[in-house]
């Protein structure tokens, strides 16, 4: 089969695992562009450019949309995916990392993986030999992160210098996008109240990467100060998985950072909402802006499927 030029693997991706995109982000144009393609294509025309591979997707946490997504791209590229809950696997009664690595390099040609302490998954791709990629940690969500700049391509063309503020936790959701936006040249600011800020050096990182290219990244306090001219407002839970203990400080912190009507005043006049979900209405997002004209989330939550087949296609094409 003749892979064609929509989906030619960029060459720092092919056999490349990816846990946050930090690993390749001169590739993030490239996987945009091959999953605009894939949309635009009948995914009953897609062509087969997993023929006879299998790919293991391991959820340790609750999914809907990842889980759903990779099983349906990987399919639908020819692939046969394995969802496999991680629990029933011989890793959730003490079986190392290590071993699992290097089963399943032996079995499957790429392993999903979604944990909580990113250093679960680092272990993993250290002994691994096939690529692995990143379902979600507690730090960083780079397949949302795709999902995420191909919408907002999509709705606004040219994203160079684009306005982008998250509001609310800096969490893996915020700390992805900064990179993915950065690596297009959006210019995202977060807003996150004291205590809920992203790690420092990954924002300096991110900045480095957008400023060359008309963007950058950056933390202030102020959600009117993130909004100003945004042309995109994007806000994710409160309370991650993981973050159960901390619910009450986490709402009374928070609370002032809800995307709703009074925030998106502030916003330029074309402003879109998005939300990775699951939503938390009433929280972060005003039901009515939720299922409002301005959001977008329908869409992301859809674009996980060709971001995610256009990844697996650099990587394993
Ligand atoms: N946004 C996202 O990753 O959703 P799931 O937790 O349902 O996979
Ligand atoms: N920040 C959220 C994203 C869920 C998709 C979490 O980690 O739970």
């Amino acid at each position: 089969m003749t892979t064609p030029a929509e989906l030619h693997p960029h060459p720092a991706l092919r056999g490349q695992s990816i846990l946050t995109l930090k690993e390749a982000p001169e590739a993030v144009p490239d996987v945009v562009r091959s999953a605009a393609w894939l949309k635009a294509t009948p995914r009953n025309r897609w062509p087969a450019v997993l023929d006879g591979r299998a790919v293991a997707l391991i959820f340790e946490r609750p999914s809907t949309r990842t889980r759903v997504s990779f099983d349906v791209g990987v399919h639908h590229l020819g692939g046969h995916p394995l969802t496999l809950n991680g629990a029933d696997l011989q890793m959730g009664r003490g079986e190392s990392i290590r071993d699992t690595a290097l089963v399943l390099s032996r079995m499957v040609s790429a392993v999903v993986l979604r944990t909580g302490p990113h250093a679960v998954i680092e272990e993993l791709a250290n002994h691994a030999t096939v690529p692995v990629i990143n379902g979600l940690t507690y730090d960083h969500h780079p397949c949302q992160a795709l999902a995420d700049v191909l919408t907002i391509s999509e709705r606004f063309g040219d994203v160079r210098g684009l306005k982008v503020a998250y509001l609310g936790d800096g969490n893996n959701c915020c700390v992805s996008l900064m990179i993915a936006g950065a690596a297009l040249g959006m210019d995202v600011v977060a807003a996150c109240p004291e205590g809920f800020t992203p790690k420092a050096d990954v924002v300096r990182w991110a900045d480095e990467l957008g400023r060359p290219l008309g963007g950058g990244a950056r933390v202030v306090t102020s959600p009117q100060e993130a909004a100003a001219g945004a042309k995109v407002l994007y806000t994710d839970t409160w309370i991650s998985m993981g973050d159960e203990d901390t619910r009450d400080a986490r709402l009374a912190a928070l609370g002032p950072y809800r995307v709703d009507d009074d925030l998106i005043a502030h916003a330029h006049a074309a402003a879109i909402v998005m939300h990775c979900l699951p939503a938390h209405h009433g929280e972060e997002v005003a039901e009515g802006v939720l299922y409002g004209a301005r959001s977008a989330v329908w869409d992301q939550a859809e674009n996980r499927i060709h971001a995610q087949a256009a990844l697996l296609a650099h990587v394993l094409g």
